[in-house]
């Protein structure tokens, strides 16, 4: 009877952590992660076209508009670059391009809509 009790005991104590583990206020994503893809392309392009200015070398179609800067349309090149490398460039800039002072979720969704650029 006792280890009856005991397994039922184990049982109830199970399903507490797991309906305690499961709220949102275990928070183990980071916020962004919850970001539809849509919705960060489209926070993407805004920042790129906005406050980033990244338009302003980079062009609308990601064709540069100034002689050293990368072809953001060019497949090949963009598989020869990680999300963290160009996540870096963004954050600290590199060569001539200025570091874009955002937020990590900004800077992640700046590299899904250069993703999104290749062609
Ligand atoms: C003043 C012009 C300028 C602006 C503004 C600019 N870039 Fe750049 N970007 C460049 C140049 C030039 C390079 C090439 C740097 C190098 O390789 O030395 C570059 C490189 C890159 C790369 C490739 C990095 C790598 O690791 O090779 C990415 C991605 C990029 N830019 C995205 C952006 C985004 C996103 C923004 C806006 C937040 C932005 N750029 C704003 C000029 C610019």
């Amino acid at each position: 009877m006792q280890s009856k009790t005991f397994v039922a005991g184990l049982a109830g104590m199970a399903f507490l952590t797991t309906l305690l583990g499961s709220g949102p206020a275990t928070g183990r994503a980071p916020a962004t992660r919850d970001e539809s893809a849509g919705k960060r392309l489209a926070r993407g392009k805004r920042l790129y076209n906005g406050a980033g200015a990244c338009v302003a070398c980079h062009g609308t179609d990601g064709r540069p508009t100034v002689p050293d800067a990368p072809d953001l349309t060019d497949a090949d090149w963009q598989r020869q670059r990680t999300d963290e490398e160009l996540s870096k460039s963004i954050a600290n800039g590199k060569g001539t391009m200025p570091a874009f002072k955002g937020s990590p979720a900004d800077i992640e969704a700046l590299v899904a809509y250069v993703r999104s650029l290749a062609r």
